[in-house]
């Protein structure tokens, strides 16, 4: 009999962890499920009134919320006490890429998931079922287990100890569609050794998952495929733009090179789109996390075969910035360039790996000026990204970056206008003035091929979509 689960308690209310848990609490009422965090703003955010004020942007994700936050939702910053009162605790704080020391620039930073695993087992009274939910590194479940069951006051294993049983269930969803995804999973993912807990586990989701979508490994193995998934799907991103230079090159237009071997059911049509490349808080993360972890057991092909993944994506970022550069006329110094999109991709506010930062880095190196427009991400944030990359200086930042809220605005006397993210939108703008407002000739980069190209032509515009090449 496994035991039947009342309480959650999850630690870390962001990207992950909120969605997920609201989702549990909407289809779960008869658990009660806290969502804990030590940054005081933004619980306050989840905790608003104004449902257009949680701190993380997802399409019908304020609707959740407000079915059951106050029934079986919480969210507090009084982390012992849900800690104490929870029969299963849920790890989502973030875990960085290492900025610092060993395995910089490519091993996950897991200070964060040791602090909590330290708490756990200080505040811990009674047997807990510690569940990962962050993407973590292969192996890092033994790392928790050996902090919870040596350290503590009743330390594991000790007579009177309590019992700790801990679980990889690694999150799938994609921003912009955590809602859907959440309630209509490919497959749910449990790793864990020790069957009662993996049925209690099991038991939460099956209020709402059919159960040939709840897949139980070893822990290793659910550790390694949340890596390998998003390797994968990273992968795909980077081949097809690697093949869009090609096209640009060759007169073939990626987007039909897509179609055309998307059909074969072998390769399907999913990540399939070419763009100024990926970005967001998991692709570059888990394949620079593979990559260390290739090397450190000495598998040098496994690990520079990944890495070509983040070089042909550091690539082409490049070459968009690059391409801006040589079309108008080999300098962008002193011309502004309106920005349209900071997002990592449509329907989030999260900016997290976003190509727009380096593309945006890259054309301020060149001295251009450039103007933000993106419907969902701040001002406050998107000087935050410039600022942490350390190129310049915070108010050189400012001086040469705007950032306003009306696209017409940020595209009037502009000389061109790069597409870094692809929300609907931008499809809908009025074109006409548009082109009315900027300098001739008016370029368009298209970084994401959603642009109407022929209406564009007709308008004047110079255009450049990528996979397809200038077709002013
Ligand atoms: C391939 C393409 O599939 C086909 O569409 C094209 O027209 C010709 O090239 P083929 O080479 O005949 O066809 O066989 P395929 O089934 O693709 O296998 C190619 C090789 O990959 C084989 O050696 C096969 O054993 C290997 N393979 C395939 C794997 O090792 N693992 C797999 O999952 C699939
Ligand atoms: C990803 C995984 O999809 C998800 O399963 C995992 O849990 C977390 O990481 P996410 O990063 O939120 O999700 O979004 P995703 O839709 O995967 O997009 C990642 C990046 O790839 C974005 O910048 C997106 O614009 C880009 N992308 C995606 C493309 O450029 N082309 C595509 O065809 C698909
Ligand atoms: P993700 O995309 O993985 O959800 P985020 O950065 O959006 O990552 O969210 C992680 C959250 O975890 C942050 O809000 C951070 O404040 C929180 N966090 C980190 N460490 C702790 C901790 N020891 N206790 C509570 N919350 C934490």
């Amino acid at each position: 009999m496994s035991k039947k689960i009342t309480k959650i308690c999850c630690i870390g209310a962001g990207y992950v962890g909120g969605p997920t848990m609201a989702v549990i609490a909407q289809k779960c009422p008869d658990v009660k499920v806290t969502v804990v965090d030590i940054n005081e703003k933004r619980i306050a955010a989840w905790n608003d009134e104004d449902l257009g004020k949680l701190p993380v942007y997802e399409p019908g994700l304020d609707k959740v919320v407000e079915e059951a936050r106050g029934r079986n939702l919480f969210f507090s910053t009084e982390v012992d006490k849900a800690i104490d009162e929870a029969e299963m605790i849920f790890i989502s704080v973030n875990t960085p890429t290492k900025t610092y020391g060993k395995g910089k620039g490519m091993a996950a930073d897991l200070k964060f998931i040791e602090l909590c695993a330290r708490q756990i087992a200080r505040v811990a009274k009674d047997d807990k079922i510690v569940v990962e939910k962050s993407t973590l590194p292969v192996r890092t479940a033994q790392a928790l287990k050996s902090i919870l069951h040596n350290t503590g006051s009743s330390p594991a294993g000790k007579e009177g100890g309590v019992q700790f049983d801990i679980l990889s269930n690694p999150e799938f969803l994609a921003e912009g569609t955590a809602v859907e995804d959440l309630h209509a999973p490919d497959r749910v993912l449990i790793g864990g050794d020790n069957p009662e807990a993996i049925q209690a586990l099991v038991d939460v989701y099956a209020h709402w998952v059919p159960a040939a979508n709840i897949l139980t490994t070893n822990v290793w193995s659910s550790e390694l495929s949340k890596l390998t998934a998003n390797a994968f799907l990273a992968q795909r991103v980077s081949s097809i733009n690697a093949l869009s230079e090609l096209c640009e090159k060759t007169g073939a237009d990626v987007n039909e090179v897509a179609r055309a071997i998307g059909t074969d059911s072998r390769i399907g049509p999913k990540f399939l789109k070419a763009s100024v490349g990926f970005g967001g808080s998991c692709f570059q993360k888990d394949i620079l996390n593979l990559v260390y972890i290739a090397k450190s057991y000495g598998l040098h092909e496994v690990a520079d075969y990944w890495e070509q993944v983040i070089l042909m994506n550091d690539h082409q970022k490049r070459r968009f910035a690059d391409n801006i550069v040589t079309t108008l006329y080999n300098t962008v110094s002193g011309k502004k360039i309106a920005f349209l999109g900071w997002a990592f991709k449509k329907d989030t506010n999260d900016t997290r790996e976003s190509a727009a930062i380096h593309v945006a880095d890259y054309l301020l190196n060149e001295q251009a000026e450039i103007v933000v427009y993106d419907p969902k991400v701040t001002e406050e944030q998107i000087y935050a990204d410039l600022d942490y990359l350390n190129t310049r200086d915070e108010k050189e930042n400012r001086k040469l970056v705007t950032v306003v809220n009306d696209p017409y605005k940020a595209t009037d006397e502009a000389h061109a206008i790069a597409v870094l993210t692809e929300w609907d939108e931008f499809r809908a703008y009025d074109w006409q003035r548009i082109y009315d407002l900027m300098l001739k000739p008016s370029f368009v980069f298209d970084g994401r091929a959603v642009l109407d190209r022929e209406k564009l032509k007709n308008f004047g515009f110079e255009i450049y979509i990528i996979g397809v090449g200038s077709c002013g």
